[in-house]
């Protein structure tokens, strides 16, 4: 892992699980990190967690609930009132409900946290992350923690399952692949820009908070054959901090290795009209 002292992170989901384990890797590389929580409490708690395991980790809390876009909007205005360059975004936060909700924007729960926080957050830090690349050596790096579990294909006349019975297993599995697309759409719009993305699919990771909600034999298999954290956390911050990966953009990967992407994923026009659909949803460009 190439040192990462006087760089900047922005990790979310960092209060939890993959997305805590990742904070932990690049603050043990000398980065900065901000460390995403729904609340300042809660990323105060996993910064504490953090420190007990490197001493003298350079990290700063930054609360947001992702789920909601003016949360993000005022979370990346703080950030950027005291940065202004950005070199590793982790989008890492995600959920797995077992009910429907609907959330402050009028969006469906799932897929509001785990595509459109995405999609506000980069979106809002792209300019920093261009800055760190112009004014700095190495290039900026965009992870989006992904599945190649999801499903193949999005219905894009229901991308937020308003239609038929609500389960967790209709709703979650086409944000993975959503994920993905984003992370082409991304690679492609920043192109040139000195700023790389891509996706990771960390296998099952166990004893998260992930499944608390849905429990039953899905969560035993995942805690039973999934990997630690701590071991899922090689990819992303492979992807993040190392020389042989400043220049691949735009792929989805799992144990350093690049993986064909899904379905969908070969087929430029899906990504073209995810992005759309969500900056429909959000009014940005
Ligand atoms: N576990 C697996 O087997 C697996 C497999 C494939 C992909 N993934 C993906 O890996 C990522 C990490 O999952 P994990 O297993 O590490 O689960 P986790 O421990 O539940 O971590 C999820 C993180 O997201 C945060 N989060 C959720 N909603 C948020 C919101 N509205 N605002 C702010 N933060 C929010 C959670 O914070 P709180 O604790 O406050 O809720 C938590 O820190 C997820 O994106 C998931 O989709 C996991």
């Amino acid at each position: 892992m190439a040192s990462m002292e006087g760089t900047v992170a922005l990790v979310t989901g960092a209060t939890g699980g993959l997305g805590k384990a990742v904070a932990t890797g690049l603050a043990r590389e000398g980065a900065l990190v901000a460390v995403v929580g729904r609340s300042a409490a809660r990323a105060e708690e996993a910064m504490a967690d953090i420190r007990s395991l490197v001493p003298g980790a350079l990290l700063e809390p930054l609360a947001c609930d992702l789920s909601d876009q003016s949360s993000i909007r005022a979370a990346a205005g703080g950030f950027l009132a005291r940065h202004d360059s950005l070199h590793v975004l982790v989008n890492a936060a995600g959920v797995f409900r077992k009910e429907r909700h609907i959330t402050a924007d009028g969006l469906e729960l799932t897929f509001a946290t785990n595509v459109m926080a995405y999609f506000v957050l980069s979106n809002l830090l792209q300019d920093a992350l261009k800055n760190a690349a112009t004014a700095g050596p190495r290039t900026s790096r965009i992870v989006n923690i992904a599945s190649r579990y999801g499903n193949t294909k999005l219905d894009f006349d229901d991308l937020q399952t308003a239609h038929g019975t609500y389960s967790y297993l209709r709703s979650t599995p086409p944000t993975m692949l959503a994920r993905v697309l984003l992370t082409q759409e991304f690679a492609e719009r920043l192109s040139g820009s000195g700023v790389v993305a891509n996706a990771v699919h960390p296998g099952l990771v166990k004893n998260t908070s992930l499944l608390q909600d849905v429990g039953g034999p899905f969560r035993w298999v995942t805690n039973t054959f999934g990997a630690p954290a701590e071991k899922a956390a090689d990819t992303p911050l492979w992807l993040a901090t190392a020389p042989e990966t400043a220049s691949v953009s735009g792929k989805l990967w799992a144990k350093r290795k690049e993986l064909p992407t899904p379905g969908m994923g070969s087929d430029p026009e899906a990504r073209h009209r995810l992005w759309d659909a969500c900056a429909q949803l959000t009014r940005m460009p």
